[in-house]
Protein backbone atom coordinates (compact mmCIF):
# COMPACT_ATOMS: atom_id res chain seq x y z
CA UNK A 1 0.00 0.00 0.00
CA UNK A 2 1.93 3.57 -1.33
CA UNK A 3 1.10 6.57 1.17
CA UNK A 4 -1.69 8.69 0.87
CA UNK A 5 0.83 11.43 -1.28
CA UNK A 6 2.25 9.04 -3.07
CA UNK A 7 -1.70 7.52 -4.17
CA UNK A 8 -2.03 11.26 -5.08
CA UNK A 9 0.90 11.21 -7.60
CA UNK A 10 -0.58 7.71 -9.06
CA UNK A 11 -3.92 9.80 -9.78
CA UNK A 12 -2.11 12.19 -11.67
CA UNK A 13 -0.38 9.12 -13.60
CA UNK A 14 -3.65 7.97 -14.06
CA UNK A 15 -4.72 10.74 -15.83
CA UNK A 16 -2.35 10.77 -18.74
CA UNK A 17 -3.03 7.15 -19.59
CA UNK A 18 -5.37 8.00 -22.83
CA UNK A 19 -2.92 10.66 -23.73
CA UNK A 20 0.14 7.71 -23.31
CA UNK A 21 -1.66 5.18 -25.44
CA UNK A 22 -1.46 6.89 -28.49
CA UNK A 23 1.95 9.01 -27.51
CA UNK A 24 4.92 7.65 -29.22
CA UNK A 25 8.41 9.07 -27.36
CA UNK A 26 11.70 8.76 -30.33
CA UNK A 27 14.36 7.00 -30.07
CA UNK A 28 17.33 9.07 -29.06
CA UNK A 29 20.45 9.10 -31.95
CA UNK A 30 23.64 8.17 -31.08
CA UNK A 31 24.87 11.37 -30.40
CA UNK A 32 21.76 11.79 -27.66
CA UNK A 33 22.83 8.82 -26.31
CA UNK A 34 26.41 9.09 -25.86
CA UNK A 35 25.99 12.22 -24.18
CA UNK A 36 23.11 11.20 -21.63
CA UNK A 37 25.23 8.18 -20.97
CA UNK A 38 28.20 10.69 -20.62
CA UNK A 39 26.49 13.28 -18.30
CA UNK A 40 24.74 10.35 -16.24
CA UNK A 41 25.47 7.00 -16.35
CA UNK A 42 27.07 5.78 -12.97
CA UNK A 43 30.48 4.21 -14.91
CA UNK A 44 31.16 8.11 -15.85
CA UNK A 45 31.72 9.00 -12.14
CA UNK A 46 35.59 9.07 -12.57
CA UNK A 47 36.22 9.74 -8.89
CA UNK A 48 34.30 6.14 -8.22
CA UNK A 49 37.08 4.51 -10.33
CA UNK A 50 41.29 4.03 -9.92
CA UNK A 51 43.71 2.16 -11.81
CA UNK A 52 44.92 -0.92 -10.63
CA UNK A 53 48.35 -0.56 -9.31
CA UNK A 54 49.56 -4.37 -8.99
CA UNK A 55 49.00 -7.78 -11.59
CA UNK A 56 48.10 -8.64 -15.07
CA UNK A 57 45.82 -5.01 -15.47
CA UNK A 58 48.53 -2.71 -13.71
CA UNK A 59 47.21 0.57 -15.21
CA UNK A 60 43.77 0.21 -15.91
CA UNK A 61 40.80 1.64 -14.21
CA UNK A 62 38.01 -0.55 -12.21
CA UNK A 63 35.89 0.76 -9.59
CA UNK A 64 37.17 1.24 -6.29
CA UNK A 65 35.57 -1.52 -4.70
CA UNK A 66 36.56 -4.25 -7.04
CA UNK A 67 40.32 -2.59 -7.08
CA UNK A 68 40.77 -3.22 -3.49
CA UNK A 69 39.32 -6.80 -3.68
CA UNK A 70 41.50 -7.23 -7.01
CA UNK A 71 45.09 -6.00 -4.84
CA UNK A 72 43.87 -8.03 -1.63
CA UNK A 73 45.67 -10.31 0.61
CA UNK A 74 45.67 -14.25 0.04
CA UNK A 75 43.61 -15.55 2.35
CA UNK A 76 46.32 -18.39 2.86
CA UNK A 77 49.47 -18.45 3.76
CA UNK A 78 51.48 -20.78 1.32
CA UNK A 79 54.11 -22.03 3.83
CA UNK A 80 51.63 -23.24 5.69
CA UNK A 81 50.26 -26.02 2.47
CA UNK A 82 51.48 -28.59 0.80
CA UNK A 83 49.45 -28.31 -2.41
CA UNK A 84 50.80 -31.49 -3.48
CA UNK A 85 48.30 -33.63 -1.10
CA UNK A 86 45.31 -33.07 -2.46
CA UNK A 87 41.93 -34.34 -0.73
CA UNK A 88 40.08 -34.37 -4.12
CA UNK A 89 42.06 -35.60 -7.19
CA UNK A 90 39.72 -34.89 -10.30
CA UNK A 91 40.07 -34.00 -13.75
CA UNK A 92 37.78 -30.95 -13.72
CA UNK A 93 37.36 -28.93 -11.14
CA UNK A 94 33.75 -26.79 -11.70
CA UNK A 95 34.10 -23.66 -9.19
CA UNK A 96 30.30 -22.27 -8.71
CA UNK A 97 26.78 -23.80 -9.62
CA UNK A 98 24.59 -21.35 -11.15
CA UNK A 99 23.39 -21.99 -15.09
CA UNK A 100 26.88 -21.41 -16.43
CA UNK A 101 28.75 -23.91 -13.53
CA UNK A 102 26.15 -26.58 -13.86
CA UNK A 103 25.98 -26.46 -17.90
CA UNK A 104 30.35 -26.50 -17.72
CA UNK A 105 29.69 -29.61 -15.29
CA UNK A 106 27.43 -31.48 -17.54
CA UNK A 107 29.19 -30.99 -20.58
CA UNK A 108 31.96 -32.01 -18.82
CA UNK A 109 30.84 -35.02 -17.19
CA UNK A 110 29.61 -36.13 -21.18
CA UNK A 111 33.19 -36.13 -22.02
CA UNK A 112 34.03 -38.79 -19.58
CA UNK A 113 36.06 -35.92 -17.24
CA UNK A 114 35.42 -36.48 -13.44
CA UNK A 115 34.13 -33.86 -12.16
CA UNK A 116 33.72 -32.31 -9.00
CA UNK A 117 31.51 -28.83 -8.49
CA UNK A 118 32.13 -26.88 -5.30
CA UNK A 119 30.10 -24.10 -4.16
CA UNK A 120 29.81 -21.20 -2.19
CA UNK A 121 26.24 -21.45 -0.97
CA UNK A 122 23.74 -23.91 -1.69
CA UNK A 123 23.60 -25.74 -5.07
CA UNK A 124 22.12 -24.03 -7.99
CA UNK A 125 22.11 -20.47 -5.28
CA UNK A 126 23.15 -17.60 -7.85
CA UNK A 127 22.01 -15.04 -9.80
CA UNK A 128 20.80 -17.62 -12.33
CA UNK A 129 17.84 -18.28 -10.30
CA UNK A 130 17.00 -14.63 -10.41
CA UNK A 131 17.11 -14.01 -14.27
CA UNK A 132 13.51 -13.15 -14.57
CA UNK A 133 12.30 -12.17 -18.36
CA UNK A 134 14.31 -15.24 -20.47
CA UNK A 135 16.83 -15.96 -22.95
CA UNK A 136 17.69 -14.63 -26.64
CA UNK A 137 18.16 -16.87 -29.32
CA UNK A 138 17.30 -16.34 -32.91
CA UNK A 139 14.89 -19.17 -33.91
CA UNK A 140 11.90 -17.25 -35.87
CA UNK A 141 11.48 -17.17 -39.49
CA UNK A 142 11.66 -13.71 -39.89
CA UNK A 143 15.20 -13.17 -37.18
CA UNK A 144 18.66 -14.96 -37.47
CA UNK A 145 21.87 -15.10 -35.66
CA UNK A 146 22.86 -12.26 -37.68
CA UNK A 147 20.72 -9.81 -36.58
CA UNK A 148 21.04 -11.46 -32.99
CA UNK A 149 24.79 -10.58 -33.67
CA UNK A 150 24.07 -7.16 -34.46
CA UNK A 151 21.69 -6.17 -32.02
CA UNK A 152 24.26 -7.42 -28.85
CA UNK A 153 26.88 -5.41 -30.56
CA UNK A 154 24.91 -2.60 -31.10
CA UNK A 155 23.81 -2.84 -26.91
CA UNK A 156 27.87 -3.27 -26.08
CA UNK A 157 28.47 -0.41 -28.25
CA UNK A 158 30.25 -2.23 -30.53
CA UNK A 159 33.15 -2.96 -28.06
CA UNK A 160 32.28 -6.33 -27.83
CA UNK A 161 34.67 -9.23 -28.58
CA UNK A 162 33.33 -10.40 -32.29
CA UNK A 163 34.07 -14.00 -32.26
CA UNK A 164 32.56 -14.74 -28.62
CA UNK A 165 29.24 -12.93 -30.03
CA UNK A 166 29.63 -15.22 -32.98
CA UNK A 167 29.26 -18.00 -31.13
CA UNK A 168 26.65 -16.70 -28.46
CA UNK A 169 24.22 -16.29 -31.26
CA UNK A 170 25.24 -19.34 -33.30
CA UNK A 171 24.70 -21.66 -30.27
CA UNK A 172 21.62 -20.16 -29.13
CA UNK A 173 19.05 -21.91 -30.74
CA UNK A 174 20.75 -25.06 -29.66
CA UNK A 175 21.29 -24.29 -26.42
CA UNK A 176 17.44 -23.78 -26.18
CA UNK A 177 16.82 -27.23 -27.48
CA UNK A 178 19.34 -28.42 -25.17
CA UNK A 179 17.31 -27.10 -22.24
CA UNK A 180 14.11 -28.49 -23.48
CA UNK A 181 15.40 -31.56 -24.05
CA UNK A 182 16.40 -31.44 -20.30
CA UNK A 183 12.79 -30.51 -19.18
CA UNK A 184 12.65 -26.37 -19.08
CA UNK A 185 9.18 -25.35 -19.53
CA UNK A 186 9.52 -22.97 -22.08
CA UNK A 187 6.03 -20.55 -22.69
CA UNK A 188 4.71 -21.88 -25.79
CA UNK A 189 1.86 -20.10 -27.85
CA UNK A 190 -1.78 -22.28 -28.51
CA UNK A 191 0.21 -23.49 -31.45
CA UNK A 192 2.81 -24.72 -29.74
CA UNK A 193 5.63 -22.76 -31.01
CA UNK A 194 7.78 -20.63 -28.56
CA UNK A 195 5.83 -17.64 -27.34
CA UNK A 196 9.01 -14.89 -27.29
CA UNK A 197 8.90 -11.51 -26.51
CA UNK A 198 11.58 -8.37 -27.31
CA UNK A 199 13.14 -6.67 -24.71
CA UNK A 200 15.44 -3.33 -24.82
CA UNK A 201 17.59 -2.88 -27.91
CA UNK A 202 16.00 -6.05 -29.35
CA UNK A 203 14.99 -5.69 -32.84
CA UNK A 204 13.14 -8.94 -33.24
CA UNK A 205 11.12 -10.94 -30.63
CA UNK A 206 13.42 -14.14 -29.29
CA UNK A 207 13.10 -13.83 -25.71
CA UNK A 208 12.58 -17.39 -24.52
CA UNK A 209 10.78 -17.36 -21.05
CA UNK A 210 9.16 -19.07 -18.46
CA UNK A 211 6.68 -16.60 -17.13
CA UNK A 212 8.69 -14.25 -15.21
CA UNK A 213 10.87 -16.90 -13.46
CA UNK A 214 12.79 -18.33 -16.27
CA UNK A 215 16.38 -18.41 -14.62
CA UNK A 216 14.51 -20.66 -12.17
CA UNK A 217 13.37 -22.41 -14.26
CA UNK A 218 16.52 -23.72 -15.87
CA UNK A 219 18.12 -23.70 -12.27
CA UNK A 220 15.77 -26.59 -11.65
CA UNK A 221 16.30 -28.04 -14.57
CA UNK A 222 20.27 -28.01 -14.32
CA UNK A 223 20.32 -28.94 -10.74
CA UNK A 224 18.10 -32.00 -11.10
CA UNK A 225 20.24 -32.84 -14.14
CA UNK A 226 23.69 -32.71 -12.13
CA UNK A 227 22.05 -35.20 -9.47
CA UNK A 228 20.49 -37.17 -11.93
CA UNK A 229 24.30 -37.81 -13.59
CA UNK A 230 25.85 -38.19 -9.90
CA UNK A 231 28.35 -35.84 -10.28
CA UNK A 232 29.84 -34.86 -7.03
CA UNK A 233 29.44 -31.46 -5.49
CA UNK A 234 30.00 -29.54 -2.36
CA UNK A 235 28.25 -26.94 -0.89
CA UNK A 236 29.02 -23.90 1.22
CA UNK A 237 32.91 -24.41 0.40
CA UNK A 238 33.94 -21.66 -1.81
CA UNK A 239 37.25 -21.20 -3.40
CA UNK A 240 39.93 -19.00 -1.71
CA UNK A 241 43.11 -19.87 -4.17
CA UNK A 242 44.11 -21.10 -7.47
CA UNK A 243 47.33 -24.44 -7.62
CA UNK A 244 49.36 -24.06 -10.15
CA UNK A 245 52.28 -26.14 -11.13
CA UNK A 246 55.71 -25.35 -11.91
CA UNK A 247 54.74 -25.55 -15.85
CA UNK A 248 52.52 -22.41 -15.45
CA UNK A 249 49.53 -24.41 -16.04
CA UNK A 250 46.50 -24.75 -13.63
CA UNK A 251 46.67 -27.54 -11.08
CA UNK A 252 43.76 -27.36 -8.79
CA UNK A 253 42.30 -24.98 -6.24
CA UNK A 254 42.29 -24.65 -2.21
CA UNK A 255 38.97 -24.74 -1.12
CA UNK A 256 37.52 -23.08 2.37
CA UNK A 257 34.48 -25.02 4.44
CA UNK A 258 32.80 -22.14 6.08
CA UNK A 259 31.15 -24.42 8.41
CA UNK A 260 34.68 -25.94 9.80
CA UNK A 261 37.14 -23.26 8.20
CA UNK A 262 39.13 -26.03 7.16
CA UNK A 263 40.83 -25.61 4.08
CA UNK A 264 40.31 -28.52 1.45
CA UNK A 265 42.90 -29.46 -1.15
CA UNK A 266 41.69 -30.51 -4.13
CA UNK A 267 43.89 -31.56 -7.30
CA UNK A 268 42.60 -30.86 -11.09
CA UNK A 269 43.97 -30.99 -14.25
CA UNK A 270 41.68 -28.20 -15.12
CA UNK A 271 39.83 -25.40 -13.53
CA UNK A 272 36.57 -23.75 -14.90
CA UNK A 273 35.75 -20.92 -12.85
CA UNK A 274 32.15 -20.48 -12.87
CA UNK A 275 31.30 -17.71 -9.63
CA UNK A 276 29.48 -14.88 -11.33
CA UNK A 277 28.97 -11.69 -10.22
CA UNK A 278 29.58 -8.90 -7.95
CA UNK A 279 26.73 -6.68 -7.21
CA UNK A 280 27.22 -7.79 -3.55
CA UNK A 281 30.11 -5.20 -3.19
CA UNK A 282 27.77 -2.39 -4.04
CA UNK A 283 29.73 -0.69 -6.35
CA UNK A 284 28.97 3.54 -5.40
CA UNK A 285 26.64 2.38 -2.67
CA UNK A 286 24.36 0.92 -4.96
CA UNK A 287 21.56 -1.47 -3.65
CA UNK A 288 21.65 -4.79 -5.94
CA UNK A 289 19.69 -6.93 -7.41
CA UNK A 290 22.15 -9.79 -6.84
CA UNK A 291 22.02 -13.05 -4.63
CA UNK A 292 24.01 -12.56 -1.31
CA UNK A 293 27.06 -14.59 -2.92
CA UNK A 294 27.86 -12.03 -5.72
CA UNK A 295 30.66 -10.97 -4.29
CA UNK A 296 33.36 -11.35 -7.47
CA UNK A 297 35.83 -14.39 -5.60
CA UNK A 298 36.36 -15.68 -9.31
CA UNK A 299 37.58 -12.39 -10.52
CA UNK A 300 40.03 -11.79 -7.80
CA UNK A 301 41.48 -15.64 -7.75
CA UNK A 302 42.05 -15.57 -11.70
CA UNK A 303 43.95 -12.21 -11.60
CA UNK A 304 46.00 -13.71 -8.90
CA UNK A 305 46.83 -16.62 -11.00
CA UNK A 306 47.83 -14.06 -13.78
CA UNK A 307 44.62 -14.60 -15.74
CA UNK A 308 43.75 -11.10 -17.83
CA UNK A 309 40.87 -9.16 -17.15
CA UNK A 310 38.89 -6.92 -19.73
CA UNK A 311 36.25 -4.28 -19.62
CA UNK A 312 36.71 -4.15 -15.45
CA UNK A 313 35.27 -0.51 -15.82
CA UNK A 314 31.84 -1.22 -16.87
CA UNK A 315 28.67 -2.47 -15.18
CA UNK A 316 25.25 -2.46 -15.68
CA UNK A 317 22.99 -0.91 -13.78
CA UNK A 318 19.29 -2.01 -14.17
CA UNK A 319 16.88 0.56 -14.76
CA UNK A 320 13.99 -1.04 -13.05
CA UNK A 321 14.90 -1.53 -9.16
CA UNK A 322 12.77 -1.43 -6.88
CA UNK A 323 12.67 1.46 -4.23
CA UNK A 324 9.10 1.37 -2.94
CA UNK A 325 8.58 -0.65 -0.33
CA UNK A 326 11.86 -0.21 1.09
CA UNK A 327 11.87 -4.17 1.90
CA UNK A 328 12.78 -5.10 -1.51
CA UNK A 329 14.89 -1.91 -2.26
CA UNK A 330 17.03 -2.84 -5.13
CA UNK A 331 15.49 -6.00 -6.68
CA UNK A 332 14.74 -6.74 -9.55
CA UNK A 333 11.38 -5.39 -11.58
CA UNK A 334 12.23 -7.26 -15.00
CA UNK A 335 12.38 -5.78 -18.10
CA UNK A 336 9.51 -7.77 -19.06
CA UNK A 337 7.42 -5.38 -17.75
CA UNK A 338 8.40 -2.76 -20.39
CA UNK A 339 8.62 -5.02 -22.84
CA UNK A 340 4.40 -5.85 -22.45
CA UNK A 341 3.90 -2.25 -22.30
CA UNK A 342 4.89 -0.37 -19.23
CA UNK A 343 6.07 2.95 -19.54
CA UNK A 344 8.40 5.11 -17.09
CA UNK A 345 6.91 8.38 -16.27
CA UNK A 346 7.88 11.39 -14.05
CA UNK A 347 5.74 13.30 -11.15
CA UNK A 348 3.76 14.67 -13.71
CA UNK A 349 2.70 11.13 -15.54
CA UNK A 350 5.36 12.37 -18.73
CA UNK A 351 7.10 9.88 -20.15
CA UNK A 352 10.94 10.97 -20.68
CA UNK A 353 12.48 7.86 -22.54
CA UNK A 354 11.45 5.67 -24.64
CA UNK A 355 11.31 2.69 -22.50
CA UNK A 356 12.96 0.13 -24.54
CA UNK A 357 16.01 2.00 -25.11
CA UNK A 358 19.02 -0.40 -24.13
CA UNK A 359 19.66 -0.51 -20.18
CA UNK A 360 22.11 2.11 -19.86
CA UNK A 361 20.18 4.88 -21.72
CA UNK A 362 17.43 3.99 -19.78
CA UNK A 363 19.18 4.49 -16.54
CA UNK A 364 20.84 7.07 -17.28
CA UNK A 365 17.37 8.91 -18.22
CA UNK A 366 16.00 8.01 -15.23
CA UNK A 367 19.11 9.23 -12.94
CA UNK A 368 18.77 12.58 -15.45
CA UNK A 369 15.06 13.18 -14.56
CA UNK A 370 15.63 12.36 -10.70
CA UNK A 371 18.34 14.31 -10.15
CA UNK A 372 18.98 17.11 -13.04
CA UNK A 373 15.25 17.72 -13.59
CA UNK A 374 14.12 17.15 -10.31
CA UNK A 375 10.86 15.30 -11.37
CA UNK A 376 11.26 12.31 -9.43
CA UNK A 377 9.29 11.04 -6.46
CA UNK A 378 10.42 10.58 -3.02
CA UNK A 379 9.91 7.86 -0.74
CA UNK A 380 9.13 7.69 3.10
CA UNK A 381 12.62 6.52 3.63
CA UNK A 382 14.17 8.87 1.07
CA UNK A 383 14.54 6.95 -2.32
CA UNK A 384 14.01 8.80 -5.29
CA UNK A 385 12.71 7.28 -8.65
CA UNK A 386 10.00 7.51 -10.63
CA UNK A 387 6.83 5.45 -12.11
CA UNK A 388 6.52 2.79 -14.06
CA UNK A 389 2.95 2.37 -14.98
CA UNK A 390 2.37 -1.45 -15.18
CA UNK A 391 -1.03 -1.08 -15.37
CA UNK A 392 -0.60 0.06 -18.87
CA UNK A 393 -0.41 -3.78 -19.86
CA UNK A 394 -3.57 -4.80 -19.31
CA UNK A 395 -4.92 -1.52 -20.69
CA UNK A 396 -2.99 -2.36 -23.98
CA UNK A 397 -3.06 -6.39 -24.12
CA UNK A 398 -5.94 -7.21 -22.44
CA UNK A 399 -7.14 -7.74 -19.04
CA UNK A 400 -5.42 -10.91 -17.44
CA UNK A 401 -1.94 -10.11 -19.21
CA UNK A 402 -0.09 -8.92 -16.53
CA UNK A 403 -1.52 -12.07 -14.25
CA UNK A 404 -0.75 -14.66 -16.88
CA UNK A 405 2.75 -13.22 -18.02
CA UNK A 406 4.53 -11.87 -14.63
CA UNK A 407 3.20 -13.78 -11.87
CA UNK A 408 6.22 -13.21 -9.33
CA UNK A 409 5.98 -9.76 -9.63
CA UNK A 410 2.22 -9.55 -9.09
CA UNK A 411 3.01 -11.89 -5.87
CA UNK A 412 6.13 -9.80 -5.07
CA UNK A 413 3.67 -6.74 -4.97
CA UNK A 414 1.06 -8.26 -3.26
CA UNK A 415 2.36 -9.21 -0.48
CA UNK A 416 2.89 -5.58 0.45
CA UNK A 417 -0.77 -4.94 -0.52
CA UNK A 418 0.53 -3.46 -4.02
CA UNK A 419 -1.55 -5.09 -7.02
CA UNK A 420 0.80 -3.72 -9.72
CA UNK A 421 -2.34 -4.89 -11.95
CA UNK A 422 -4.09 -1.28 -10.54
CA UNK A 423 -1.05 0.55 -9.17
CA UNK A 424 2.63 1.88 -10.79
CA UNK A 425 5.51 0.79 -9.41
CA UNK A 426 8.67 3.00 -7.93
CA UNK A 427 12.07 2.47 -9.51
CA UNK A 428 15.00 3.50 -9.56
CA UNK A 429 18.63 2.06 -11.07
CA UNK A 430 20.08 -1.07 -9.44
CA UNK A 431 23.60 -2.29 -9.63
CA UNK A 432 22.90 -5.73 -11.62
CA UNK A 433 25.59 -7.00 -13.68
CA UNK A 434 29.12 -6.76 -14.41
CA UNK A 435 29.41 -6.23 -18.09
CA UNK A 436 33.49 -7.39 -17.80
CA UNK A 437 35.25 -9.75 -16.50
CA UNK A 438 37.74 -12.93 -16.97
CA UNK A 439 39.07 -12.61 -20.92
CA UNK A 440 37.92 -15.49 -22.70
CA UNK A 441 38.33 -17.12 -26.26
CA UNK A 442 35.55 -19.00 -27.82
CA UNK A 443 36.26 -21.93 -25.88
CA UNK A 444 35.67 -20.18 -22.38
CA UNK A 445 39.95 -20.74 -22.14
CA UNK A 446 41.71 -17.87 -20.29
CA UNK A 447 45.25 -17.28 -21.27
CA UNK A 448 46.63 -19.24 -17.79
CA UNK A 449 46.99 -22.91 -19.47
CA UNK A 450 43.91 -25.28 -17.94
CA UNK A 451 41.76 -22.55 -16.14
CA UNK A 452 38.44 -21.67 -17.78
CA UNK A 453 35.88 -19.50 -17.26
CA UNK A 454 32.13 -18.98 -18.18
CA UNK A 455 29.33 -16.52 -17.76
CA UNK A 456 29.21 -13.55 -15.49
CA UNK A 457 32.56 -13.58 -13.77
CA UNK A 458 33.97 -13.55 -17.73
CA UNK A 459 34.10 -10.35 -20.19
CA UNK A 460 34.01 -9.53 -23.98
CA UNK A 461 30.59 -11.06 -24.90
CA UNK A 462 28.39 -7.70 -23.85
CA UNK A 463 30.94 -5.45 -24.69
CA UNK A 464 30.07 -2.35 -22.65
CA UNK A 465 26.41 -2.87 -22.30
CA UNK A 466 24.45 -5.97 -22.09
CA UNK A 467 21.04 -6.68 -23.64
CA UNK A 468 18.41 -8.34 -21.80
CA UNK A 469 18.27 -12.18 -21.99
CA UNK A 470 22.01 -12.49 -23.25
CA UNK A 471 23.32 -13.31 -20.09
CA UNK A 472 21.40 -16.60 -19.31
CA UNK A 473 22.15 -17.90 -23.16
CA UNK A 474 25.89 -16.78 -22.19
CA UNK A 475 25.46 -18.92 -19.38
CA UNK A 476 24.05 -21.72 -21.38
CA UNK A 477 26.52 -21.13 -24.43
CA UNK A 478 29.48 -20.84 -22.45
CA UNK A 479 28.97 -23.24 -19.94
CA UNK A 480 28.66 -25.74 -22.29
CA UNK A 481 31.72 -24.78 -24.63
CA UNK A 482 33.88 -24.33 -21.60
CA UNK A 483 32.63 -27.61 -20.04
CA UNK A 484 33.70 -29.61 -23.25
CA UNK A 485 36.74 -27.88 -24.06
CA UNK A 486 37.71 -28.26 -20.01
CA UNK A 487 37.41 -31.98 -20.84
CA UNK A 488 39.16 -32.19 -23.85
CA UNK A 489 42.19 -30.14 -22.38
CA UNK A 490 42.47 -32.67 -18.89
CA UNK A 491 42.64 -35.65 -21.19
CA UNK A 492 45.86 -34.44 -22.96
CA UNK A 493 48.19 -32.19 -20.61
CA UNK A 494 50.89 -32.95 -18.98
CA UNK A 495 50.96 -31.85 -15.30
CA UNK A 496 53.77 -30.37 -13.24
CA UNK A 497 54.57 -30.60 -9.89
CA UNK A 498 51.92 -28.04 -7.74
CA UNK A 499 53.07 -25.30 -6.04
CA UNK A 500 52.03 -21.89 -4.50
CA UNK A 501 54.75 -20.08 -6.20
CA UNK A 502 52.51 -17.19 -7.46
CA UNK A 503 50.59 -16.68 -4.50
CA UNK A 504 54.02 -15.69 -2.92
CA UNK A 505 54.89 -13.94 -5.52
CA UNK A 506 51.83 -11.68 -5.20
CA UNK A 507 52.25 -11.35 -1.54
CA UNK A 508 56.06 -10.25 -2.42
CA UNK A 509 54.76 -7.61 -5.07
CA UNK A 510 51.87 -5.91 -2.92
CA UNK A 511 55.23 -5.47 -0.26
CA UNK A 512 56.79 -3.67 -2.95
CA UNK A 513 53.84 -1.55 -3.79
CA UNK A 514 53.24 -0.51 -0.23
CA UNK A 515 49.51 -2.42 -0.48
CA UNK A 516 50.07 -5.33 2.03
CA UNK A 517 49.38 -3.28 5.39
CA UNK A 518 46.29 -1.22 3.54
CA UNK A 519 44.32 -3.81 1.08
CA UNK A 520 41.78 -6.50 2.86
CA UNK A 521 41.90 -10.14 2.38
CA UNK A 522 40.52 -11.76 -0.55
CA UNK A 523 38.17 -12.98 -2.19
CA UNK A 524 35.64 -11.55 0.24
CA UNK A 525 33.07 -14.69 0.00
CA UNK A 526 30.43 -12.94 1.87
CA UNK A 527 29.47 -9.48 1.31
CA UNK A 528 30.20 -7.27 4.86
CA UNK A 529 27.22 -5.32 6.00
CA UNK A 530 28.07 -4.59 9.54
CA UNK A 531 30.68 -1.70 7.86
CA UNK A 532 28.95 0.04 5.25
CA UNK A 533 25.46 1.24 6.80
CA UNK A 534 22.94 2.79 4.89
CA UNK A 535 24.16 4.47 2.31
CA UNK A 536 23.52 4.09 -1.21
CA UNK A 537 23.46 6.92 -4.55
CA UNK A 538 20.39 8.24 -3.30
CA UNK A 539 21.92 10.32 -1.11
CA UNK A 540 23.56 12.40 -4.25
CA UNK A 541 20.48 13.19 -5.34
O1 LIG B 1 14.94 -7.60 -16.50
C1 LIG B 1 15.24 -8.77 -16.38
O2 LIG B 1 14.40 -9.64 -16.22
C2 LIG B 1 16.63 -9.13 -16.44
C3 LIG B 1 17.03 -9.84 -17.44
C4 LIG B 1 18.45 -9.88 -17.77
O3 LIG B 1 19.26 -9.30 -17.04
O4 LIG B 1 18.78 -10.44 -18.82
Amino acid sequence: MYPAYLEESIHIVEDTRVRRLIESIPRLNELEKADLLQQFHPDYIKSSMRRLLVGVNKGDATPVELADLLEGNSRIDPEKIDPSRPDYNVDVLVIGCGGAGASAALLAHEQGARVLVTTKLRLGDANTVGAQAGTQAADRPNDSPAIHYLDTMGGGHFDNIPELVEVLVKDAPSAIRWLEKLGVNWDKDKDGSMHELSGGGTSRRRLHSARDYTGLEAMRVLRDELKNKKIDYIEFVPAVELILDDRGQIAGAILLNLETEELIIVRARAVILATGGIGRLHIQGFPTTNHYGATADGLVLAYRAGAELIFIDTMQYHPTGAIYPLQILGQLVTEKVRTLGAQLTNLNGEQFVMPLEPRDVVASAIIRECRERGLGLRTPHGEVGVWLDSPMIDIMRGEGTIARELPAMVRQYRRYNIDITREPILVYPTLHYQNGGIKIDTEGATNVPGLYAAGECTGGVHGRNRLIGNSTLDLFVFGRRAGRAAALYAREVKRGSPTLEHVRRWQQELEKAGLARERPLSPRLLPDYTRRGHSHARQEI
